[in-house]
């Protein structure tokens, strides 16, 4: 699937000021938080690079500078692990990013907002269809199977269409997620019918939440430009959806796999559980231990 990918641009919005992770936050993005031992970032690009995506684009605020170095050589690193003989660490710093893969960055002047976020890619992302990922929105495919993205852009091969990632949340979270109604369209595939951010759990019009996977037609930015703002006071990427699906069909997609909302500290600490359980270092040991702490 991969270099055959027709979805070759990611957006990843990173300039939010992850107020839900203060103390953590203040001095570096969210998605440098580590599950085990790798930065969210770092799963999300993996992902995308699994989809055959190539074109990086950040969109950052302030204290960029993390994700940027992340991504970077990191010359004085790489010559003290060199000198002091730590090959496989070395190689695993200078694996961070694979060799065909670009990264850019673009600043988001202030945080008005994921919509706005989305926007500040146009002049990178020019006409083509992208996706866009949300690091915190932790996924993971199923064993064996593809990453998340990497079945959107398949499906997008399809269907030519803007893709949604949905999963059905617990009505009492209504709250916390885009909520969208939909009619029958194929399998996994849902005709998005309409959106709305936030609902309350008695006014939310079903229980089927966007989480933060998406591929968009390019249509997405002059509909956002229209918008205004919307709830929270934010220009919201939801709104822009329900301006384009006035002009063309959206899909929702109900993915395989799972996922862990790392932008709350549960979702954090469960996805941090689940990934030490499963890291080739510390399953053994820590399943040992959690095992003797429960009993
Ligand atoms: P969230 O709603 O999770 O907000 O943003 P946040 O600021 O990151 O976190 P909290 O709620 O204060 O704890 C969803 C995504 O949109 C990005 C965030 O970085 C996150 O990936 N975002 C949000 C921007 O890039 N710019 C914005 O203006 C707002």
């Amino acid at each position: 699937m991969t270099s055959k990918s027709i979805i070759r641009k990611a957006v990843f919005p990173v300039a939010g000021l992850g107020s839900r992770f203060l103390p953590a936050t203040k001095a570096q993005p969210k998605e440098m938080l580590p599950i085990v031992d790798k930065p969210l970032i770092q799963y999300a690009v993996e992902e995308a690079v699994e989809a055959g995506i190539t074109e990086m684009i950040f969109i950052t605020g302030r204290n960029k500078r993390a994700i940027e170095d992340h991504f970077d050589k990191a010359y004085e690193l790489e010559a003290e692990l060199e000198a002091a003989g730590k090959a496989n660490l070395l190689a695993m710093v200078r694996e961070v990013i694979p060799k065909n893969v670009n990264c850019m960055y673009i600043r988001q002047p202030q945080a008005l907002g994921l919509g706005h976020a989305v926007l500040c890619a146009r002049p990178i992302v020019g006409d083509d269809p992208f996706a866009v990922l949300l690091a915190d929105d932790f996924m993971q495919g199923e064993a064996g199977g593809p990453g998340v993205m990497a079945q959107m852009t398949a499906e997008f091969a399809r269907e030519r269409l803007s893709l949604l990632g949905v999963q059905d949340v617990p009505r009492e979270h209504t709250r916390q997620y885009g909520i969208v109604s939909t009619g029958p369209y194929a399998e996994r595939l849902e005709k998005v019918k309409a959106i709305v951010e936030k609902p309350a759990p008695d006014v939310a019009p079903s229980t089927l939440a966007v989480v933060g996977r998406y591929i968009l037609t390019n249509d997405i930015f002059s509909c956002l430009e229209k918008i205004g703002k919307g709830a929270g006071g934010e220009i919201q990427l939801t709104d822009g959806i329900e301006a384009l699906m006035q002009r063309e069909t959206v899909l929702a997609y109900r993915y395989h796999g799972r996922r862990f909302d790392c932008g709350s500290k549960l979702g954090y600490l469960q996805a941090s559980v689940e990934l030490g359980l499963q890291h080739e270092e510390t399953s053994a040991a820590f399943a040992e231990w959690l095992a003797k702490r429960t009993t």
